[in-house]
């Protein structure tokens, strides 16, 4: 299968302020499936709650590891990314977050005197020397448009933005878009080339009318951003035995399963290889 974007990592933040939206879900799932199409992927929990890191069911030497080679100590301590990153399998790695990122973000926010970098752009240069290992980058935030989400977006060519198709997690997602319109075009810009991948819908239920007429206006206005084909539906979609195979952690990372919750996101997956293909140059 061709490579997209050839020597490029593809850095990606999955954000969107609102809670409860599967930004985690998603970072886990679509590294995952990346990762099984044979992309080499690194995972960033990039939130304190570090759900991500715990969803990955760390055996008792790695939980070690991440004790001392974390998030935190990345920024904190300028240990670069390679020492921090713990080696998951094959084509998968993460530098997981610890509890200690609460107090990261209040030192991003309260004392930049006292960091090396511009309180900003840390997570972009430590991970400028490491980012050519990988295909993909995908860095999970924290539900809040602090510096933490601030230093994913500096970092990233792109954001995915997880919403759920209710009218409340649609105010969500408009805010969202100003935070990366200012990010773009602020004055300073922080980062001109992040661009916004798409919209995902999560957790969607066909049954329910009010989600398919949001899901049909919120396809209506293409100018604004794209919505992904790929829509990820609600674990009871799947019917009880879906629910039951739900799977995390060591689960997520064997090989010989599919789950019924991993396939929307190979399909995902495959939709965001298409949309990084390099365009063939046109001769004039
Ligand atoms: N497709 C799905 N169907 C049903 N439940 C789901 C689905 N995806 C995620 N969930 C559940 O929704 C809850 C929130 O998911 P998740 O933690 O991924 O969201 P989040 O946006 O990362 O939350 P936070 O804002 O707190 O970081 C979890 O209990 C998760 O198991
Ligand atoms: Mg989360």
């Amino acid at each position: 299968m061709q490579k997209p974007v050839r020597n490029k990592s593809n850095i990606i933040c999955i954000a969107n302020q609102k809670g409860g939206v599967a930004k985690t879900t998603s970072t886990a799932y679509l590294g995952a499936a990346l990762a099984r199409l044979n992309r080499r992927v690194l995972l960033i929990d990039s939130d304190p709650q570090c759900n991500l890191s715990y969803s990955m069911e760390l055996d008792e030497e790695q939980q070690e590891f991440v004790l001392e080679n974390n998030l935190a100590a990345m920024y904190e301590s300028g240990q670069d990314a390679d020492a921090c990153t713990l080696r998951l399998r094959d084509n998968l790695s993460i530098i997981a977050a610890s509890p200690d990122l609460v107090m990261t973000e209040v030192t991003l926010d309260s004392s930049p005197e006292t960091l090396a970098d511009e309180p900003e752009r840390i997570l972009r240069n430590r991970l400028e020397p490491v980012k050519s290992k990988y295909d993909y980058v995908l860095i999970d935030c924290p539900p809040s448009q602090g510096m933490l989400t601030l230093n994913g977006l500096v970092a990233a060519d792109w954001i995915v933005i997880p919403t759920l198709a209710s009218v409340i997690s649609l105010t969500g997602l408009e805010r969202m878009m100003e935070q990366v319109h200012e990010i773009v075009h602020g004055d300073p810009p922080f980062n001109v080339d992040l661009k916004i991948m798409g919209v995902l819908l999560t957790k969607f239920r066909k049954d329910r009318a009010v989600e398919v007429e949001l899901e049909s206006r919120l396809r209506g206005c293409p100018e604004e951003f794209f919505v992904f084909k790929t829509v990820i539906p609600d674990r009871s979609q799947f019917g009880l035995l879906g629910e039951l195979r739900t799977q995390t952690g060591r689960s997520l990372l064997d090989l010989s399963m599919v789950s019924y919750s991993l396939l929307p996101y190979l399909t995902l997956a495959m939709e965001i290889e298409k949309i990084l293909m390099p365009k063939p140059v046109r001769q004039a």
